[in-house]
């Protein structure tokens, strides 16, 4: 019945949240794998999560991807929200232009009535190019809005899938292989320990920015990225609030 499935449902939000020692995990019920509507289900938790957390000016950095972007559905305008400065979490532009954060950001802001900063920059950008960048004044202006950066908002991937979906080299894909990648956010990689062993050399916020950050809402389903949200949550900050699917709820279980 549907009492005995949400009874279901809280305690492994419970059991999760304690295992992870994170703030909390909302989970909805489904398989992003199979049915794509459960990412309706979780952007509608994650604007409902990101309305509890807006009061007065605040930062939000974005990242892309599709289960972000969904999130957009269930935002509407409002006065909470309008105080919202949306930026992209990463300057790369190296995926598909919908699942950008840059594009996420701006959709946020307009769908909110907030505003929002974007930084268009190669998603591979060599030593020098990095470090020439990183002079430039709107650069430096974005470093420090992800130092100030009030609250996150992420997706999690399996680090083969990004790999491939960004658009790397067969020797970044090896080398991944061979750090022992299983999960990506933000452009980190992480392992199976949660040790970030990768970094793609783009501007963007950092590990520790995130972490320092008040508030981070991570969004991320499906049986297919348990491992990866296992890699990500293993080393987690305590604030983080994580916004799962069953698939990957009832895997993750299985896994640890
Ligand atoms: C990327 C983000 O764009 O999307 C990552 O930078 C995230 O943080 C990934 O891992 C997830 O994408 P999707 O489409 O599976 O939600």
């Amino acid at each position: 019945s549907l009492v005995h499935e949400w009874s279901g449902i809280s305690s492994l939000e419970t059991i999760l949240t304690r295992q992870f020692k994170i703030q909390k995990v909302i989970i909805v019920p489904g398989n992003n794998d199979i049915e794509p509507s459960v990412k309706t289900l979780m952007g509608t938790e994650a604007a409902n999560e990101l309305e509890r957390l807006a009061n007065g000016k605040k930062t939000v950095a974005v990242t892309g991807g599709s289960t972000v972007s969904a999130i957009a559905e269930s935002l509407t305008p409002s006065n909470k929200f309008s105080q919202l400065q949306f930026i992209a979490a990463r300057g790369g532009i190296g995926e598909e232009m919908q699942l950008q954060a840059n594009t996420i950001a701006s959709v946020f802001a307009s769908k909110t009535g907030g505003t929002y900063r974007t930084l268009y920059l190669p998603e591979y950008l060599s030593e020098n190019a990095y470090s020439t960048m990183m002079q430039e004044p709107i650069v430096r202006e974005m470093m420090d809005l992800y130092e100030q950066t009030d609250i996150v908002i992420h997706g999690i991937g399996s680090a083969e899938e990004m790999a491939v979906r960004r658009n790397s080299s067969p020797e970044d894909l090896q080398a991944l292989q061979s750090f022992g990648a299983v999960g990506e956010a933000f452009g980190y990689y992480f392992d199976e320990t949660g040790k970030a062993v990768h970094r793609i050399r783009t501007v963007g916020i950092q590990l520790e920015q995130v972490h320092k950050c008040p508030s981070i809402l991570a969004v991320a389903g499906g049986t297919s990225k348990a491992k990866a949200i296992l890699s990500y949550i293993k080393n987690p900050a305590a604030q983080t609030i994580l916004i799962t699917d069953l698939g990957a709820a009832e895997e993750m279980i299985k896994l640890l």
